[in-house]
């Protein structure tokens, strides 16, 4: 059934509000091939952003989305850079392949069918290929296209080139952004330190993007879209984005539990169970992870939801029985398993929903 609150997947059209100045700056930043860095926490709406920007360049512009999540090793960098512009030129699928393949030296095309969506998209089969000619066949195709065309690179969760390293991809990078006409890249990413020592002073990406980072959405444009769909008076939706910390996703997760209640005004109990209700839900999701903890990890994990400050205090110590070089590795543990991330020397909790689940333990 069709929600007007999508929480758990890239919102569309006409669920997509608010975000017009970041539209603004996009519309700015590639209208003179200028590059960008967009961050923030996960679950904000970085990717929705791009995504619904992209629907608006479409018509007159190669719009190339790559998203790196879940590469390891720079083969599959090259790959997915190839899968992107292989789906980003318009037109029916014959006159694409045919163009793919005058553009592509060395990779072949195919056409594939997604077996969930039902939906044609063009696979590139690079098998034989080294890494350096796949790369090459991607810069040189970009550089036909940004000929006729403006083209847009968007790279998602880009701080996971950080995790190759036989390859200096970011230096790869820099060479061809230098010489690029007409080509925008967009940066995204979620990981601050990762992204931060990706373009800090003497790293080879330093000063080639504007930093740019992804506020949460605005009162007034949660408020004016979500009235439109929900009876609920100003005082009930602050509570909601307070306790969310206005987290997009979270934000979504509730107002789409409210929504399936219909017609009743939002009660502040309505809430508190429709965040308990989430909270539950992944109960034995976290648990899992809970379990795969060691002690002095879980410990750890309990200091920081009881406290968001200050964990290394003699009481907080004391209150524990840790030792404070013991709770400084197992936070240290923690970050590396991504559970929590800092921000300068503050650690936190970036899931909102799971910093609620951990401050009931
Ligand atoms: N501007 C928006 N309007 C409506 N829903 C949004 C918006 N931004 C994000 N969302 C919703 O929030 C969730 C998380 O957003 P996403 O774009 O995946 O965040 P990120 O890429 O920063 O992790 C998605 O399910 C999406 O539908
Ligand atoms: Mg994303």
């Amino acid at each position: 059934m069709y929600s007007p609150f999508p929480y758990d997947r890239i919102s569309t059209k006409s669920t997509f509000f608010g975000r017009d100045e970041e539209i603004e700056v996009l519309t700015k930043t590639v209208q003179y091939s200028n590059n960008l860095l967009i961050y923030s926490k996960r679950r904000m709406g970085k990717s929705s952003l791009i995504d619904h920007f992209f629907e608006t360049k479409k018509a007159d512009t190669i719009c190339i989305y790559v998203d790196i999540f879940d590469i390891t090793s720079k083969e599959d960098f090259a790959k997915s850079l190839l899968h992107g512009v292989s789906n980003a030129t318009k037109g029916d699928l014959k006159s694409t392949i045919k163009k793919l393949t005058s553009l592509f030296k060395r990779v072949r095309v195919e056409p594939t069918i997604d077996p969930t969506t039902f939906e044609y998209s063009i696979k590139p089969i690079v098998a034989t290929l080294s890494f350096e000619e796949m790369m090459e066949d991607f810069f040189y195709t970009i550089r036909e296209l940004s000929k006729e065309s403006q083209v847009i690179i968007a790279i998602d969760e880009f701080q996971q080139i950080a995790t190759i390293t036989d390859v200096k991809l970011d230096a790869l990078l820099r060479k061809e952004i230098q010489h690029r006409e007409n080509v925008s890249y967009l940066f995204l990413g979620s990981k601050r330190h990762l992204l931060t020592s990706l373009f800090e002073y003497q790293a080879p990406l330093y000063e080639m993007a504007t930093h740019h980072e992804l506020q949460p959405l605005k009162f007034e444009a949660i408020q004016n879209y979500v009235t439109q769909y929900l009876k609920i008076d100003d005082e009930q939706l602050r509570t909601i984005c307070e306790l969310t910390k206005y987290e997009t996703k979270m934000m979504q997760n509730i107002f789409h539990l409210l929504w399936l209640q219909k017609d009743t005004t939002v009660t502040k109990e309505q809430i508190d169970d429709t965040v308990r209700e989430i909270i539950n839900s992944k109960d034995s999701s976290y648990k899992i992870i809970f379990d795969t903890l060691n002690n002095n990890q879980k410990i750890a994990l309990k200091v920081m939801g009881r406290y968001k400050s200050g964990f290394f205090t003699q009481s907080v110590l004391q209150e524990f029985n840790i030792k404070k070089q013991t709770l400084q590795s197992a936070l240290d543990a923690l970050f590396k398993r991504e559970l929590i991330d800092k921000d300068g020397e503050y650690y936190f909790i970036p899931d909102r929903t799971l910093e609620l689940w951990v401050e009931r333990l």
